[in-house]
């Protein structure tokens, strides 16, 4: 088992990345810290891995919470239900919610732990490929509102983060290239030599090789853990871990969350951020190429669905959180490991570089 850490002062909590870490008996216990737990998770990871969790709690007042499967549920009537099933059962300030799932149930959860009673605690037990790579660290908690993608939230670190590599066996493929996309991201961003890594192994990563995901993992929470630890409330630098998020959310916003998943949104939205920074002059055709391939080669979407409308897709983009007094930033690229934030472009070349990506 490797362990990283979020440096965060008092907010300070480990990530623990493993392949047997859900059935170790003490790990989980070690981070409780009080008799009521409510364990939230989904109708697809439940039948799979909630017994395992359920197990640690025989002697504790463990509540459960089960919701529908999919993006569409993270929002604020499913937040409302956890919190009305937390005040039904008398949990107190003291109680521990566990985010049993992937990204949306992590999210979801971790903001409703950031409102009952003002703030509880809340562990993260992330079961998809993007979650253990990316949503579970960093205290970003959000829901989405029919608008805009993750427009209400809040910043709530976990007490700890608990990833058992071995439950990525039971993703579908879909789900776990959706991983992919973030994992690629973190060598975009900020770490070349692990992007050159990246182009190596993919395969290895793509037939789920234990030992090249465990460092893939590890590499990623490493680079987020660092982000993190130097910008927690997205005050400038955290910036740079949305690299195609803005393109990616509007594309989610209008299909209404159904459809593509969050990494398939990203993974494409990547692509046109690239290519806005090739077109804008600060990336080179042969870095961009790099780039498309890695994510051709992975099968992540490389045109915008075509449920999306362009205009619509434009009208969705100016809901974002990396607008400053109403104008766009976006996180660009100037080479493979550097991403920078600008709100120097023309609106001619953003238009451009979104237009080439629909079919
Ligand atoms: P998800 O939670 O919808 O999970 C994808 C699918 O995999 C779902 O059908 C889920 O039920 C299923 N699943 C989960 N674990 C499984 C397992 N072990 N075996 C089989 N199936 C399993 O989506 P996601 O991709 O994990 O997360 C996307 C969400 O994360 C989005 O809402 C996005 O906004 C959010 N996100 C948040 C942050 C952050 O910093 N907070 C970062 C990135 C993404
Ligand atoms: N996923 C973006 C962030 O955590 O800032």
């Amino acid at each position: 088992m490797k362990t990283i850490n979020v440096n965060l002062d008092e907010r300070s909590y480990p990530i623990y990345i493993g392949g047997s870490i859900l059935s170790d008996k003490e790990l989980l216990k070690r981070h409780i810290t009080s008799n009521q737990i409510l364990i939230v998770t989904n109708e697809k990871v439940a039948p799979l891995y909630l017994e395992i969790i359920e197990k640690n709690f025989v002697k504790f007042d463990c509540e459960i919470f089960i919701l529908p499967d999919g993006e569409s549920y993270k929002t604020l009537d499913s937040l409302n239900q956890i919190i009305t099933k937390l005040m039904k059962k008398k949990f107190s300030r003291t109680c521990v919610l566990v985010a049993l799932g992937g990204g949306v149930i992590g999210d979801l959860t971790g903001f409703a732990a950031s409102c009952y009673q003002r703030g509880v605690k809340f562990i993260q037990i992330p079961t998809t490929l993007l979650a253990q790579v990316d949503s579970s660290v960093g205290g970003k908690t959000a829901v989405n509102h029919p608008l805009g993608k993750n427009m209400i939230g809040a910043f709530h670190q976990p007490h700890a983060v608990l990833s058992d590599t071995s439950v990525l066996k039971t993703l579908d493929y879909r789900e776990f290239s959706a991983g992919l996309a973030e994992v690629i991201k973190y060598g975009l961003i900020r770490d070349e030599n692990f992007f050159c890594w990246l182009e190596e192994n993919i395969d290895l990563l793509i037939g789920r090789d234990s030992d090249a995901l465990a460092y893939a993992i590890e590499r990623s929470c490493i680079n987020k853990a660092e982000v993190v630890g130097i910008d927690e409330k997205e005050m400038g630098y955290r910036a740079v871990l949305n690299l195609g998020h803005t393109f990616g959310h509007a594309i989610e916003t209008s299909l209404s969350y159904k459809e593509w998943l969050h990494g398939e949104a990203v993974g494409c939205g990547m692509l046109i951020a690239a290519d806005f920074s090739k077109r804008l002059g600060f990336l080179e055709q042969k870095q961009f190429n790099r780039i498309q391939l890695l994510i051709e080669h992975i099968g992540l979407p490389t045109k915008i669905h075509k449920n999306v409308e362009f205009d619509q897709m434009l009208e969705n983009m100016k809901i974002d959180k990396k607008s400053r007094d109403g104008v766009l930033h976006f996180v660009l690229l100037k080479n493979i490991g550097e991403a920078f934030l600008t709100s120097d472009y023309s609106e001619k070349d953003l238009k451009e570089a979104i237009k080439e990506y629909f079919c």
